[in-house]
């Protein structure tokens, strides 16, 4: 009996952050407040259904949820900014500050199973190598373009798990293949091959853009 109250008391506090945010108190009541006019089971906007989500444990069975909630509002993607109620700076803060710890639970509760490996994007220099190998210059700056990589992956800059991907990100991927595209030049004698000036930068159409990051978030959902 003494051993189940222990039980209960651990239960209760596991989910407990040192500044007592909690599931029920703070994240759960924001999800209400700010997220859930558009993702309900019938909304689902994005494909993202955030009733299923009411409790804690319910992450569990949901572990992608949880991870591209993490990303939505750590870029300020979500809500939306065209959306009715907004959430301070602090709120999202905390809310994330659970999110994250709750993640890292999750990957503490499990630590043999790899789980998903996401995978990575180009960073800055890996970026540049492709370019060289295909068009043979070292002319093209892509730290000009893409963002510096934090050190989240355990130091390694190329570790998919601990990269993002937001919209302003890919928005820079997308003008450094702008710019490679105004260099590119392809004959049958020559191959690939670099024109030194570029010949005006290539502009997709906004419609293009949408296309690509839906086929994207698609493929990240698989
Ligand atoms: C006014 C409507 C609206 C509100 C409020 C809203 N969203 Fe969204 N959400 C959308 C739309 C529209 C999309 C799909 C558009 C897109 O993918 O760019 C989306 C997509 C998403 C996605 C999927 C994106 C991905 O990368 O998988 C997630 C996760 C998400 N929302 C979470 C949230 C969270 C968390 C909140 C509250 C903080 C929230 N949303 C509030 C409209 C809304």
């Amino acid at each position: 009996m003494r051993y189940l109250a222990f039980l209960m008391i651990l239960l209760s506090v596991l989910h407990l952050r040192a500044d007592g945010t909690t599931f029920d108190d703070t994240v759960h009541p924001y999800f209400q407040t700010y997220c859930i006019e558009c993702h309900t089971a019938e909304e689902k906007k994005g494909g993202m259904d955030l009733s299923v989500i009411r409790q804690a444990s319910d992450f569990i069975a949901h572990p992608t949820a949880l991870t591209h909630i993490i990303d939505v509002i750590d870029f300020q993607d979500m809500p939306p900014q065209d959306a009715e109620a907004q959430p301070t700076e602090e709120e999202s803060a905390d809310v994330l500050a659970w999110l994250q710890a709750e993640l890292q639970r999750q990957r503490n509760a499990a630590p043999n199973d790899p789980g998903i490996v996401p995978a990575p994007r180009l960073n800055a220099s890996e970026y540049g190598y492709v370019i060289r190998d295909i068009f043979g210059t070292t002319a093209f700056d892509a730290s000009a373009f893409l963002p510096p990589e934090g050190g989240a992956g355990e130091g390694f800059t190329n570790v998919g798990g601990a990269q993002s991907l937001g919209t302003s990100q890919f928005e820079n991927y997308l003008s450094a293949a702008n710019r490679v595209l105004s260099h590119a030049r392809i004959t049958p004698e020559a191959g690939f091959s670099w024109s030194p000036a570029p010949q005006g930068d290539a502009h997709y159409r906004s419609s293009t853009l949408k296309k690509t990051g839906a086929e994207l978030d698609q493929l990240a959902r698989t």
